[in-house]
């Protein structure tokens, strides 16, 4: 009977100690974190994609169409066209989110009626420079030279719409990759209307190893507040270009080098929780119906917090992606609005914490990431005083590879237990 007193009460105390032990083990798994390490020192940029380049003009309205509106304006003060004439000089420079000039077209309310009827996204596609006006030479990718506009295309940006490189969000690719790249990595590239594989690669680097092209820069007519130049984005080919861009000037030439590491996630990290992680897998959220990126998901911030502010968002910065929330396109009244909201828009992280939570901006890291960093280096090589030459090219063959792993497993939690239970 004694015997059988004692056995049940070791009994109930193996249960509550392994119960114990369950526990700890459990809060030591839970509380787990990620470390980072280095897998290789020499990972080739061959095994990874060449990132976007996209050339934004100074100017996005197209000289001969300021020049023609500015005609139609002249010696007519206080006419539509006039009103017409100040609204493309103003969106021909105009870079989101900073779209706080654009509040002086309040000066021509009394043409309001008549301007909100413009699909502005469809005038300023109407004005954009013809890419075949744009390059004075064949364009240089890789090993050989390529007509210019097969390689680049039309590209929205924060800018308006610019012309891009390898990207898989220009105006062409974006109909072609709406689920490319959400579904781990069996198949990293899709096939172009030639059956070419994008996004584009090269093992190559140095000058003359990338991309390479020469154009003539507009002649910007007095009234349009800018120098000539160009900007150029370098981005993952999968990102929105939203950047603020390299800036190359008339008559010169541009060496642009790029460089960066590549992280990728181990196999379990995917069964950790995304708040512990702190990173995002593709899969695990769309923006703009693809694969999860950080970058687009702050673009998609920007896109929520212009609808909140004004009930519209600008089209030529944006894709109105028709499965995600179907944002209306903004009319002139809208735009002139966002450019009252416009320092909301400035710093929208810190302008979160007295928000509805379906407003807040979160935007984990990816999971799988490469860098691409990138300096100028600016030479005098240029013919003429209005040429701007720009090669963009891998600093180096290869870059670091990192991999980010949890520290504890559940196994390694419960030796972790095990060793500090005292002796
Ligand atoms: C200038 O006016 C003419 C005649 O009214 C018109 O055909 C032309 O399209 C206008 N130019 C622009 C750029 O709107
Ligand atoms: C405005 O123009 C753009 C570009 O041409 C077009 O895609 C869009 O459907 C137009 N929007 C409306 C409301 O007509
Ligand atoms: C935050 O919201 C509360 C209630 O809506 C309001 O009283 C307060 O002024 C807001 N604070 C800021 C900084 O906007
Ligand atoms: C490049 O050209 C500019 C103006 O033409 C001149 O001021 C500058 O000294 C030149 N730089 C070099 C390195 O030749």
């Amino acid at each position: 009977m004694v015997f059988r007193r004692f056995w049940i009460l070791m009994f109930i105390m193996a249960v509550f100690g392994s119960g114990f032990c369950v526990l700890e083990v459990w809060k030591a798994y839970e509380s787990s974190f990620t470390k980072t390490i280095i897998l290789s020192t020499s990972f080739p940029y061959a095994h990874t994609p060449f990132p976007s380049v996209t050339v934004c003009e100074a100017s996005r309205v197209h000289n001969t169409i300021i020049k023609s509106l500015f005609q139609n304006a002249s010696g007519r003060p206080g006419s539509y066209e006039e009103a017409l004439f100040n609204m493309m000089t103003l969106l021909a420079t105009i870079r989101l989110p900073l779209f706080g000039r654009f509040g002086q077209m309040k000066k021509w309310k009394a043409h309001f009626d008549e301007l909100n009827k413009l699909n502005i996204s469809d005038v300023l596609l109407q004005a954009v420079r013809p890419c075949d006006d744009i390059f004075d030479s064949p364009c240089w990718w890789r090993n050989r030279f390529y007509n210019c506009c097969e390689l680049f295309e039309l590209q929205k940006t924060c800018y308006g719409y610019c012309y891009s490189f390898n990207s898989d969000v220009s105006e062409y690719s974006r109909q072609k990759t709406l689920f490319y790249g959400m579904y781990g990595d069996n198949k990293d590239f899709w096939l172009d209307d030639k059956g070419l594989a994008r996004p584009k690669r090269t093992g190559g680097y140095g000058p003359w190893s990338g991309l390479r092209f020469s154009m003539r820069a507009q002649k910007i007519a007095p009234y349009v507040d800018t120098n000539p130049g160009i900007v150029v984005m370098i981005r993952d080919p999968s990102a929105l270009p939203t950047e603020l861009g390299i800036r190359v000037s008339k008559g010169t030439s541009g060496y642009i080098r790029i460089w960066g590491d590549k992280v990728l996630p181990t196999r379990r990290l995917v069964r950790v929780k995304p708040e512990k992680r702190h990173c995002l897998y593709p899969d695990e959220k769309k923006y703009l119906g693809r694969g999860y990126l950080r970058s687009n998901c702050l673009f998609n911030c920007y896109e929520r917090f212009m609808y909140h502010d004004c009930g519209c968002v600008p089209s030529f910065n944006y894709f109105l992606y028709k499965a995600d929330f179907p944002y209306p396109e903004c009319n002139l009244e809208g735009l002139v609005c966002l450019a009252d909201h416009s320092t909301n828009l400035i710093n929208i992280n810190d302008r979160d914490k007295n928000l509805s939570s379906d407003l807040r901006c979160q935007c984990p890291d990816d999971c799988h990431s490469q860098k691409y960093k990138s300096n100028i280096i600016v030479a005098n090589e240029t013919t003429s005083a209005d040429q701007i030459v720009v090669d963009v090219f891998f600093q180096t063959s290869t870059c670091f590879l990192y991999e980010t792993d949890i520290v504890f497993d559940f196994m390694n939690a419960l030796g972790d237990v095990l060793n500090d239970i005292p002796a």
